[in-house]
C-alpha cells in the first residue's frame, strides 16, 4: 500500500492505493486561507499538520488495519509558498501563499536582473518564493535575519513526517532560485536575495527517496517501521503523474482554485516572454510548461458568495446546451493575473452589463471568462513551441459540463474526461511513493486513465467564441490603469 498526501490550498487530502494502484480510499480535511490585507493570502503551517493528521486519521477510521500495509508515502502540495523557519525549525511567520501578490515590486526588481530569467527560464512572478523573501527582508527585517530554512509547503509536511529538510525539482522550480535546466540551486540567484544554499533544503528527484517516516508517527498510524517518503512534487506536477501527463504532447487543464494548462515536455523549453512557466517535472530528465490563472473555481465561488447560490446550483441553472457568448464579458482577475499578463495589480471586471443582465447571464460570463483566460494560456504555450491536439480536464470545476464545453470551444480542442476515478495530485503523489519505494519504472507507472468521454468543440459556436475571445483580449489593455 502507498499513501499520497496532497496539501492543497483549501484542504489536505490523503489517498491510499494498493500495490496494483487501485484506490482503496481517501479522506480530506479542510483549510482556510487568511487574507489580512487585499492581495495577501496566508496560512499557518500548524494548520497543515493538523489537517494532514485529520485526513490520515479519517483514512484510518474508514479502513481499519489498511495503514499497516503502507510501505511508502508521496507528498504533493500547493506551490511557491514561503515557509520560514528558525534554527529550531520553529515557524517564523504565517506562510505567504502562491496567490499572494504583495511582493509585486520586489518581483519586478528581481525580474529586471537578467540572470533570473536566464537561469530559471521563468519570469519572476510575485507569487513565486524569491520575491516573497525580498519582501520579508524589506518589511520584516527582524524575521528575515532569523531565517535558517526556507521550505515549500509540502516540504514542511515532510519535515514533520521525517525530520528532514529535503525538497525536489518540480516544486523547487517555482522558487526563482533553481537553475531549471541543470536541476540544481543557483548560488548566484540565492545571493541576489541575500540567501545562500545552506538555507535551502537538499534536492532529490520526485521519484527518489527523501526521508523515512518518524517512528512516533508510524506507531500512531499503525504503520511499520521504515516507511519511505518520496520526493513527491508540486501539486501540478503531481496531478500530471496521476493523469499520466508525462510524455511529449500530453496535456491537461485543471480547474481548481487556480486554473492551469499543463503540457509535459521531453526537453527544457523556456519562453519567459509569453509568461509561460517552464518547470522541472517530477520525473527525472523531464520538464513541463504551464500557463497559470489565479482564479478558476475561485471566480465561480466568488460569484456564488455574491449571489448566495451554490456553485453547483449556478452551473445547473445554465443547463448543458452551450450558448453563444452574450454581450457581458468577465475578466477573472480577482487576485491579479500570471499568464499572460503578469499583473498583480489588475482586478476583475464585468463589462457590457445591461438591465437584462440576470444572474444567469453573469454565471455564463464567469465561466466564459475563465475559459478565455485558459485560451490565453494556450496561446502562451503555443508561443513557447508546444502544439496540443487535445487536453484532459481535471479538478472540481470539471464537474460542470457547460464549463467543459465552453473551454473546448474557446480552445477549439477536444477535451477528454477521465473515466470515473480520482486521478489528481493525491493519486500522483501516491504513485511517486510507490516508485520511490519499489524502484518501479516512472513512465510505466504513471499511465493515463481510460477516457470516459470526449467533449468536442461546439463547431457552430467556434466563430462566436473567437469573436468573444478577441473582445476579452481587448478589455485588459482598456482597464489597465483604469482600475485601482
Ligand atoms: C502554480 C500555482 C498554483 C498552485 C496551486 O504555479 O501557483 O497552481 O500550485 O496550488
Amino acid at each position: 500500500m502507498y499513501l499520497g498526501l496532497d496539501l492543497g490550498t483549501s484542504g489536505v487530502k490523503a489517498m491510499l492505493i494498493d500495490d496494483g494502484q487501485a484506490i482503496i480510499g481517501s479522506a480530506s480535511a479542510a483549510l482556510e486561507v487568511s487574507r489580512p490585507h487585499p492581495g495577501c493570502s496566508e496560512q499557518d503551517p500548524a494548520d497543515w499538520v493538523r489537517a494532514a493528521e485529520e485526513a490520515v486519521n479519517g483514512l484510518k477510521a474508514e479502513h481499519p488495519g489498511a495503514l499497516a500495509a503502507v510501505r511508502g508515502i508521496g507528498l504533493s502540495g500547493q506551490m511557491h509558498g514561503a515557509t520560514l523557519l528558525d534554527q529550531e525549525d520553529a515557524v517564523l511567520r504565517p506562510c505567504i501563499l502562491w496567490n499572494d501578490t504583495r511582493s509585486f515590486r520586489q518581483a519586478a526588481a528581481l525580474d529586471g536582473d537578467p540572470q533570473f530569467r536566464a537561469l530559471t527560464g521563468n519570469i519572476v512572478f510575485p507569487g513565486f518564493t524569491a520575491p516573497k523573501l525580498a519582501w520579508v527582508r524589506e518589511n520584516e527585517p527582524e524575521i528575515f535575519a532569523r531565517v535558517r530554512w526556507v521550505l515549500l509547503p509540502k516540504d514542511y509536511l515532510r519535515l514533520w513526517l521525517t525530520g528532514e529538510h529535503i525538497s525536489e525539482m518540480s516544486d523547487s522550480a517555482g522558487t526563482s532560485w533553481l537553475d531549471t535546466g541543470k536541476r540544481r540551486w543557483s548560488e548566484s540567484l540565492l545571493a541576489a536575495t541575500h540567501l545562500d544554499e545552506r538555507q535551502m533544503p537538499a534536492l532529490v528527484e520526485g521519484t527518489e527517496r527523501a526521508g523515512t517516516l518518524r517512528a512516533e508517527l508510524a506507531r500512531g498510524w499503525g504503520m511499520a517501521d521504515g516507511v519511505v517518503v518520496a520526493g513527491g512534487a508540486g501539486d501540478n506536477a503531481a496531478s500530471a503523474c496521476g493523469m499520466g501527463t508525462v510524455g511529449e504532447g500530453q496535456a491537461f487543464v485543471s480547474l481548481g482554485t487556480s486554473g492551469v494548462l499543463f503540457a509535459a515536455n521531453a526537453t527544457y523549453l523556456p519562453n519567459p516572454e509569453s509568461a509561460v512557466h517552464a518547470f522541472c517535472h517530477a520525473l527525472p530528465d523531464t520538464w513541463h510548461q504551464m500557463g497559470v490563472i489565479l482564479s478558476a473555481t475561485d471566480a465561480l465561488n466568488w460569484h456564488s458568495g455574491i449571489t448566495g447560490k451554490s456553485a453547483a446550483d449556478l452551473t445547473a441553472e445554465l443547463g448543458e446546451t452551450l450558448k453563444a457568448p452574450g454581450p457581458v464579458t468577465f475578466l477573472p482577475y480577482l487576485s491579479g493575473e500570471r499568464t499572460p499578463h503578469n499583473d498583480a495589480a489588475i482586478r476583475g471586471v464585468f463589462a457590457g452589463l445591461g438591465h437584462e443582465s440576470s444572474r444567469l447571464v453573469l454565471t455564463q460570463a464567469v465561466l466564459e471568462g475563465v475559459a478565455f483566460a485558459i485560451r490565453d494560456s494556450l496561446e502562451a504555450l503555443r508561443a513557447a513551441g508546444t502544439r496540443l491536439e487535445r487536453v484532459t480536464a481535471i479538478g472540481g470545476g470539471s464537474r460542470s459540463r457547460y464549463w467543459l464545453k465552453s473551454i473546448g470551444t474557446a480552445l477549439n480542442l477536444a477535451v477528454d474526461l477521465p473515466a470515473d476515478g480520482d486521478f489528481g495530485a493525491a493519486f500522483g503523489a501516491a504513485r511517486l511513493g510507490l516508485i520511490a519505494t519499489t524502484g518501479a519504472d516512472p513512465v510505466a507507472t504513471c499511465t493515463a486513465p481510460a477516457t470516459a468521454e470526449t467533449i468536442m468543440p461546439e463547431v457552430s459556436l467556434v466563430p462566436a467564441y473567437e469573436d468573444a475571445y478577441q473582445r476579452y483580449r481587448r478589455l485588459y489593455p482598456a482597464i489597465k490603469g483604469a482600475t485601482m
